[in-house]
Order: structure tokens, then C-alpha cells, then sequence
């Protein structure tokens, strides 16, 4: 990728060329998707002074209601804080110092902030990060634009790419010196890739999570993991008055087979404890069913394109990384390519796919092991549930074991 041009002037003429009716215009670094990699990396290039243009398919107002995550690690929150969009977090997430893993009705706190060297958790919907950061994107005053259909990717590996779509009505044009692929997993961006210029790894899983919103304190103040016969269950929240839950269900389960009752049945069953705890109900604002997946693409670059995110890789919600390693990932490709449009050189952008890769499968491991020992197998026989009870045991028993789940789950850097 030699000869960096940092010409950051938009030109705009009319062009009939590819159908295009509406403006051609020219940036930086085109960005696919206004999630949390496509946000953050945009924000991240303004500080450097770099242009970006990002196109998002939806419209705003989903985009910042979609329910999501919402656990950041220590290394997420300080970028977001260091970068000056940390403010609300600050104000409004809650901090956690502890989990808890529960199995054959006792519940167990490892200390994480004790065990991982100080550092927390902080709990702020994934939402709200993405209202945080498009307003700092308007204030900003760089391009976004929602609502952009027929999104598609050319001239990926010469120097000189482009992206069509269209938005209001007419079809547009963008050149761009680089495109980021930050457009989740069900995003466009790969396909302009040749299918033997890349490989994915992936695993299903046969169970899927069953996650609701509701209106009610959270039960306990921390959240709860828990192995249970009849299958998985989740205690998290949003904000002091608003409990987000979760419990194991099939993967081909229709969301009508889940009317409010049966969800708190089962919540009850799992959660409680053997000492009498009980889990307050309340009414649900929301619900939805996620299938749980991990899948990495590798390498995570071609020509002039660069994937994040979850449309690079993904990792079910077990261990509450998806979030994290998008904004992991483009931390890297934004200082990446701060330092080839100030120096010209391009290793950084040379070795992202390698940076970022170590990272990914560290959480993939970790995301894998936490859903492996805390799930109901369908057909999995009794030595098998004898070992995922033997393992939860030594992790909360073993300050060894609850230390390297801490360390994972606060978020592990590589040296
Ligand atoms: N054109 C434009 N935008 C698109 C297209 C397309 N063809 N396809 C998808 N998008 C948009 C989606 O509407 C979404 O807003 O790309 C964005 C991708 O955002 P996310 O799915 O949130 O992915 P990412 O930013 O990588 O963040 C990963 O999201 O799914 C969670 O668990 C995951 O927490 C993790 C986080
Ligand atoms: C959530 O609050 O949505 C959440 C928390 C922890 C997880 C997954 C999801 O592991």
C-alpha cells in the first residue's frame, strides 16, 4: 500500500458512470456500519485529524434503541474516557468489582477487581455507547449517513476504491484511499473479498438465549451466571431500575413459546438459591431470542479493505466480549492508519489482521470455555455434566482459576 495521499478536499460532480445520479464525493477512509466498531473508528480518525464518511443501513433511532450487550472492560472504558466521549458512562454506568457463577444452588462471587489487578467492569448498554458516539459525531461535525441501501464495495484492492449506495432516492458514489468493513455480521463488506482470499472458523451451538428486558430493580447488585439442570440463566442489568435476564432456550424456538410467565418460571427455577434468595419480577419492555455462534475470519484484510468487529468475527454472549473486541479492533486500524497518512509507512496496516487476531482468539477461547462449562448439552451424557460441575468448582474454589477468569473477563491485553 505505498503512497499514502492525504487530499482530504470532497469533490462533487454528477456522473452517469455505474448509474451513479446523485454525488460523487471523495474522503479518507470510508466506514461500513454505525455500530460500535464503525462509530469508535470514526471518532478515533477525527482526532486524528483524518475524514471519514460512514454509511449505516438502518436509521438512527434503531440503531440507538437496538438491544445489546452491555458489559465494557477496563481498556474499553478508558479509550472511551481518554477520547472524551466518557462523560455519561461515567455518570451513569455502573461499575462492578465482582460476578458470580452459580451451580447446584449455591452462588459463588469471584472478585475480579481483587484478582485483576484493580481493574472493574463497567455495565452501560451497548446503545447507549452508540448514542454517545453519534452525537459526538454530529458535534464533530464528519459525515454519517443513515438510511443507505444497496451498499457495495469496488476497486477493494487498488488504490483508488470506492463505495456505491443510495440514499435519498439517487445513487451515490464515494472514493475513498481505504474502506473499513465495520458492518456485523450479516454486513456486505466481506462479499468483496474472493472467497479463497480468506478462511473462516466456526462452531455453532445447539441452545440459543431467551433475553428480556424488564422494568425492576435488579435482584442482586452484581451479575449472575448460572449452571443449572434445566439450562443456562443470566442476571444482568442496565440501570439501577431496569434487570436485563437471560435463560437457555432451544435455538429453534419461536418467541411465542415464551409467553412473560413462562420466562419468570424459569428464571426463578435457575436463579434461586438453596439459602432462600429470590429474584423480584417485573414487566417486560422487551424480548428476543440470540443464537450463539463463533466464527473468525482470517486474514481480516484485503487490498484496501479493512473488517472489524462482528463482521471480522463473532463469539456468543457468554463472557460479554462482542463489544469489546469491535472497539478492540478498530483502536488498532484507527492509530493504524493515523500513522500511514503521517508517515507513509503502512506496517501497522500491514500486520492489523496479525495485531488484532491474537486478541480475537484469546476472547474466542474464553467466550467458548465460559458457554462449554455453563450450558445444558442437548444428548450430552451424565459424565459430561460430572466434568462441567467439576470445572465450576475449581474456578471459584482455586484463587488460581477465579484469577485467570477475572484476568479474561476484565479483559486479557497481550503484552
Ligand atoms: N450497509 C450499511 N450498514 C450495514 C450493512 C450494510 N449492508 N449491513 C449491516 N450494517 C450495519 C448494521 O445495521 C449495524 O448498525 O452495520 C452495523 C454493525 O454494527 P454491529 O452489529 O453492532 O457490529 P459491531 O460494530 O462490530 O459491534 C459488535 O455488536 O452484535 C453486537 O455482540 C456484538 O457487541 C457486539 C457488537
Ligand atoms: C448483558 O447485560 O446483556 C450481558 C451481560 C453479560 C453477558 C452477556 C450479556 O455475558
Amino acid at each position: 500500500m505505498a503512497g499514502a495521499d492525504p487530499s482530504d478536499g470532497q469533490w462533487n460532480h454528477s456522473a452517469s458512470l455505474f448509474g451513479v445520479t446523485g454525488p460523487r464525493t471523495r474522503t479518507q477512509v470510508a466506514i461500513i456500519g454505525a455500530g460500535p466498531a464503525g462509530l469508535t473508528l470514526g471518532h478515533l480518525l477525527h482526532r486524528s485529524g483524518i475524514d471519514s464518511v460512514i454509511l449505516e443501513r438502518r436509521d438512527r433511532a434503531y440503531v440507538e434503541r437496538r438491544q445489546r450487550a452491555g458489559v465494557l472492560e477496563h481498556g474499553t472504558v478508558d479509550l472511551f474516557r481518554s477520547t472524551g466521549v466518557g462523560d455519561r458512562m461515567d455518570r451513569e454506568g455502573l461499575v462492578h468489582h465482582g460476578i458470580h457463577l452459580q451451580f447446584e444452588g449455591e452462588r459463588h462471587r469471584i472478585p475480579l477487581t481483587e484478582l485483576a489487578g484493580g481493574r472493574s467492569i463497567t455495565v452501560y448498554g451497548q446503545h447507549e455507547v452508540v448514542k454517545d458516539l453519534i452525537a459526538a459525531r454530529l458535534a464533530a461535525g464528519r459525515e454519517i449517513c443513515f438510511e443507505a441501501d444497496e451498499v457495495s464495495l469496488h476497486d477493494v484492492d487498488s488504490e483508488r476504491p470506492c463505495v456505491r449506495y443510495r440514499s435519498e432516492g439517487s445513487a451515490r458514489e464515494i472514493e475513498c484511499d481505504i474502506i473499513a468493513g465495520c458492518d456485523g455480521s450479516h454486513g456486505v463488506s466481506r462479499a468483496a473479498i474472493p472467497q479463497d482470499a480468506y478462511r473462516v472458523f466456526e462452531r455453532t451451538y445447539p441452545f440459543a438465549w431467551l433475553g428480556i428486558l424488564a422494568a425492576v430493580p435488579p435482584s442482586l447488585d452484581e451479575l449472575i451466571y448460572a449452571h443449572h439442570d434445566r439450562g443456562f440463566a443470566l442476571h444482568s442489568m442496565r440501570t439501577p431500575t431496569i434487570t436485563r435476564l437471560y435463560v437457555q432456550c432451544a435455538p429453534d424456538d419461536p418467541l411465542d413459546a415464551w409467553p412473560d410467565e413462562r420466562v419468570w418460571t424459569e428464571l426463578r427455577a435457575r436463579l434461586e438459591t438453596a439459602d432462600g434468595w429470590t429474584l423480584e419480577a417485573g414487566p417486560v419492555l422487551e424480548k428476543g431470542i440470540t443464537t450463539m455462534r463463533s466464527a473468525v475470519m482470517e486474514p481480516m484484510q484485503w487490498g484496501r479493505l479493512f473488517v472489524a468487529g462482528d463482521a471480522a468475527h463473532v463469539v456468543p454472549p457468554t463472557g460479554a466480549k462482542g463489544m469489546n473486541l469491535a472497539v478492540s479492533d478498530v483502536r488498532a486500524l484507527g492509530a493504524a492508519i493515523a500513522e500511514w497518512y503521517r508517515t507513509g509507512d503502512r506496517a501497522a496496516l500491514d500486520v492489523y489482521s496479525r495485531t488484532c487476531l491474537r486478541r480475537v482468539w484469546r476472547a474466542e477461547h474464553f467466550s467458548w470455555w465460559m458457554t462449554s462449562m455453563l450450558h445444558r448439552v442437548p444428548d450430552a451424557d451424565a459424565f459430561h455434566h460430572k466434568l462441567q460441575l467439576a470445572q465450576l468448582r475449581y474456578t471459584v474454589e482455586s484463587r488460581l482459576a477465579a484469577a485467570s477468569l477475572a484476568e479474561n473477563y476484565v479483559g486479557y491485553e497481550h503484552a
